[in-house]
């Protein structure tokens, strides 16, 4: 059972709060820096090649001791040996959460509910890996004999993101003469536009849905269906191009997929923590089995640290807090993920699902309403052209950003100066919001550039930078299959340990129900050009002029 803690009824939540009223909320990270020589020893960690620097956050030893308080009074360890000794911590949907197990290469067996997960664990990526070798090696051919080189994954959320984050952040590792597609979206232009890159003698469709009911991958794997019968005609052919990556064998019959193409996996792995079972499939085509295993793997090195390590060098745990920090002390409602690593580009889009669907919540674990707020505004787009997009706003907009600014010292492309000119912003951009620009730097600045005195007041004001806005570094050496897992279960253990001192339940996503049930009760009535009287004023007027504008 998973505690049921009110943060805010903690010892700690009431000395953080005075601790931020009395001393950290008139503090500038200038004067921190400037107090102590060794703050980026004390607030940064190594890990493998990995090196996080929290050094640039509103924080002083003291916050991070009361931190890791809460996180004790919240129960934190109890509830860290709850998830991965495979209890129902899943409550309202009675499941356990075990993506951990699937990334597991301990000896140990992870026992749910009396049976050890591990066996049908390791089958179904011997099978992943044997099925990978076969495409690769030409064995696995399509319906007039030539080897498969395409492969679209059509799948949604969790069956998609993960996956398409991946492939996109490992591009350099891609298997030469296989090229990936990932269709998601119901509007039709989505597959359109796939299907024209594709050729259905050489194409692979993964059918990817955990429940396989889901409708917008159902409608496309149906529409991809039609398109490839379109050109083979038989429905044997149907084998040779369609897998399901699914939980569901029942309805993946149903739709006409044979189980022997059938990929599975178990109700203890949620949607948007799938990417390390079948789902993970098009990763495997992509860049091989043996990367795959490494993407695991170092995965699984993190599930290590994260369920040994002393609080206050477990980087996860680190990462949560200081979060914790600023959502419920300084009231942020966003945070930014900030890859400086073009082919990092979905990550912030990926952990966009990963938090915002696992940590949305404003009921608790006692079934209450929550008094304090819950999880971020989770936003990014890679480095530089943030830039020149929205920082402006992280740098002097009224409200205060926390940003995770994550590069690779190593680039897989060191193409002339490139690399180095991406990372002078990477580290100049942490320094800016850091430091700021103070009134009488500003002032300097412009009577340094020949301004008079007068002209230089008036436009004083616009130049300042209050500074103060935090950050974290994450430099990894380079990214690779291996520091990508890490990095990954990182902040999916971020994710968790928020969770559990917000406590609310991380696992299961009630509020992506509402939307999908008035949708299916108003496809029926968009069938007619008779006018709908059945809903509210503005859905009544908005579905009349849709079938106004469709005549
Ligand atoms: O509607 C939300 C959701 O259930 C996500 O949690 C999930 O990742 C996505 O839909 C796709 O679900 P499925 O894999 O069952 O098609």
């Amino acid at each position: 059972m998973l505690p049921t803690v009110n943060p805010t009824q903690t010892k700690a939540w009431q000395a953080l709060q005075h601790h931020y009223d009395t001393e950290v909320k008139q503090q500038h990270m200038r004067a921190l820096f400037a107090a102590d020589p060794k703050r980026f020893e004390k607030f940064s960690r190594s890990y493998g090649e990995i090196l996080f620097d929290f050094s640039k956050n509103i924080i002083t030893e003291k916050t991070w001791q009361l931190l890791l308080d809460l996180a004790a009074q919240c129960e934190l360890p109890e509830a860290i040996k709850a998830m991965f000794s495979g209890e129902l911590i899943n409550r309202t949907e009675g499941r356990a959460v075990l993506h951990t197990a699937l990334r597991n290469f301990g000896t140990q067996p992870v026992i749910t509910e009396g049976k050890d997960v591990m066996p049908e664990v390791r089958a179904v990526l011997a099978r992943m890996k044997s099925f990978a070798e076969k495409i690769h090696s030409g064995d696995w051919k399509g319906y007039t004999g030539k080897p498969i080189r395409y492969i679209v994954n059509i799948g949604i959320g969790g069956s998609d993101l993960g996956p398409l984050m991946v492939t996109e952040a490992l591009k350099p590792y891609w298997i030469e003469g296989i090229q990936a597609f990932f269709v998601s979206n119901v509007d039709g232009t989505h597959i359109t536009e796939t299907l024209k890159h594709v050729d259905p003698e050489q194409t692979l469709f993964l059918i990817a849905s955990k429940t396989f009911t889901t409708q917008e991958t159902m409608t496309n794997a149906l529409t991809a269906r039609t398109w490839f019968l379109g050109a083979a005609v038989e429905e044997s052919h149907v084998a040779k191009h369609f897998v399901a990556l699914s939980t569901n064998e029942k309805e993946v019959v149903k739709f006409g997929i044979d189980k022997n193409n059938m990929f599975g996996f178990w109700d203890w792995v949620g949607g948007r923590y799938s990417l390390w079972s079948a789902i993970g499939m098009s990763i495997v085509l992509t860049i091989g089995y043996d990367n795959f295993e490494s993407l695991l793997k170092g995965a699984h090195d993190m599930d290590n640290h994260f369920q040994r390590s002393a609080p206050d060098q477990n980087i996860p745990v680190l990462m949560a807090i200081t979060g914790i920090w600023y959502t419920n002390f300084f009231g942020t409602q966003s945070e930014a993920i900030l890859p400086y690593d073009q082919y990092m580009h979905r990550f912030a889009a990926y952990f966009q699902q990963g938090n915002m669907e696992s940590n949305g919540k404003s009921v608790d674990r006692n079934g209450e309403n929550v008094n304090y707020a819950t999880g971020p505004i989770i936003w990014g787009e890679p480095g530089t052209n943030g830039q020149h997009a929205f920082y402006q706003l992280i740098h002097q907009g009224t409200p205060v950003i926390p940003c995770d600014f994550i590069a690779p010292a190593v680039s897989h492309n060191p193409t002339g100066d490139h690399h180095r000119k991406l990372l002078s912003n990477f580290f100049a951009q942490t320094e800016a919001l850091m430091n700021g620009k103070s009134e009488e730097e500003a002032r300097k600045e412009l009577l340094d550039a020949g301004m008079d005195r007068e002209k230089a007041d008036k436009l004083v004001p616009f130049k300042m930078f209050s500074g103060n806005r935090p950050t974290n570094s994450i430099l990894v050496k380079e990214i690779t299959p291996f520091t990508l897992g890490q990095l990954i279960a990182a902040y999916e253990h971020k994710i968790f340990v928020q969770g559990i001192i917000w406590n609310i339940f991380s696992f299961d996503q009630w509020g992506v129900e509402l939307g999908k049930q008035l949708a299916n009760r108003i496809l029926p009535e968009l069938e007619s050009d008779e006018p709908v009287s059945s809903h509210d004023s503005s859905t009544n007027g908005l579905i009349n002029a849709y079938k106004q504008f469709r005549r």
